[in-house]
């Protein structure tokens, strides 16, 4: 469904991507994992053209989306629910959540997309007069993976969703993405939480100075002893442990 090949990407003259190819199969989920900085996010950005690509290609569902603007490819059908939780806090739930579907000029399609955003997160129709800037951090990310479903895309790209977000929390939102790829969603998650994303995951990639590093099956990653090793033992264990 998305095959990156070879894409080199970066910010002004500063190379960041050196020539990374992905793929996501269409129904699955995918997680994109690396330490701080390696360039998970310039991935995610270059692909829904946020930023531009320098070489390399991007094809989702049959066509190259490399170069084109970000609403063309939100308007194909490829999400990106970006880092940090953003949100409008002047503006209510129902108000930024809405703000997804600016692509959609079909008013009864949206009413059914909101609908189904209350579907996932029962909690924000309970508080969809209410100001996202009233919200706790978990809803907060609710509302942007939300906000990214409103448009009905056949793929979403979520950038560290449990970011931050106390354990209990973090449980409901995996829960709640595993339930949008089961009702047909494909997704790419990026995560720093690699025990989680690899237990929600098919299949993952380990981004490493601008390159894939380490790819494979959900179930080989989870043994693979440099996986373990660099995001498994140290830092996933560190950070449960000051949770
Ligand atoms: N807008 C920008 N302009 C210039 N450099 C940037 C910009 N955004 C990110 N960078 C740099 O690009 C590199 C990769 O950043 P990126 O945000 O993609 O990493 P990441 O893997 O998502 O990290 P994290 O896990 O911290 O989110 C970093 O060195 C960062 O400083
Ligand atoms: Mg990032």
């Amino acid at each position: 469904m998305l095959d990156i090949k070879d894409l080199v990407s970066g910010y002004g003259s500063v190379r960041i991507l050196n020539g990374v190819s992905l793929k996501v199969e269409r129904g699955q989920i995918v997680a994109l994992l690396g330490g701080n900085g390696t360039g998970k996010s310039t991935l995610l950005k270059a692909v829904s053209g946020l930023i531009w690509p320098w070489s390399g290609s991007i094809t989702f569902d049959g066509k190259r989306i490399d170069g084109l603007r970000p609403d063309r490819i939100v308007r194909l059908g490829l999400v990106q629910v970006t880092q940090g939780k953003e949100a409008f806090p002047g503006m209510t739930v129902q108000e930024n959540l809405r703000l997804g579907a600016y692509a959609v000029r079909d008013r009864a399609k949206t009413a059914a997309a909101l609908e189904r955003v209350y579907g996932y997160f029962p909690v924000l129709k309970e508080k969809r007069h209410e100001l996202s800037g009233t919200l706790s951090g978990g809803q907060l990310q609710m509302v942007c993976v939300g906000r990214g479903l409103m448009s009905s895309p056949s793929m979403i790209m979520l950038d560290e969703p449990s970011a931050a977000l106390a354990p209990q929390v973090v449980l409901d939102i995996f829960r709640t993405i595993h339930r949008i790829a089961r009702d047909g969603m494909t997704v790419l998650i990026v995560e720093q939480n690699v025990r989680m994303a690899l237990l929600l995951a098919h299949y993952g990639y380990v981004l490493k100075d601008g390159v894939i590093e380490i790819e494979g099956s959900a179930e080989r990653l989870m043994h693979d002893d440099n996986v373990r090793l660099s995001y498994l033992g140290g830092t996933v264990a560190n950070r449960e442990a000051q949770l």
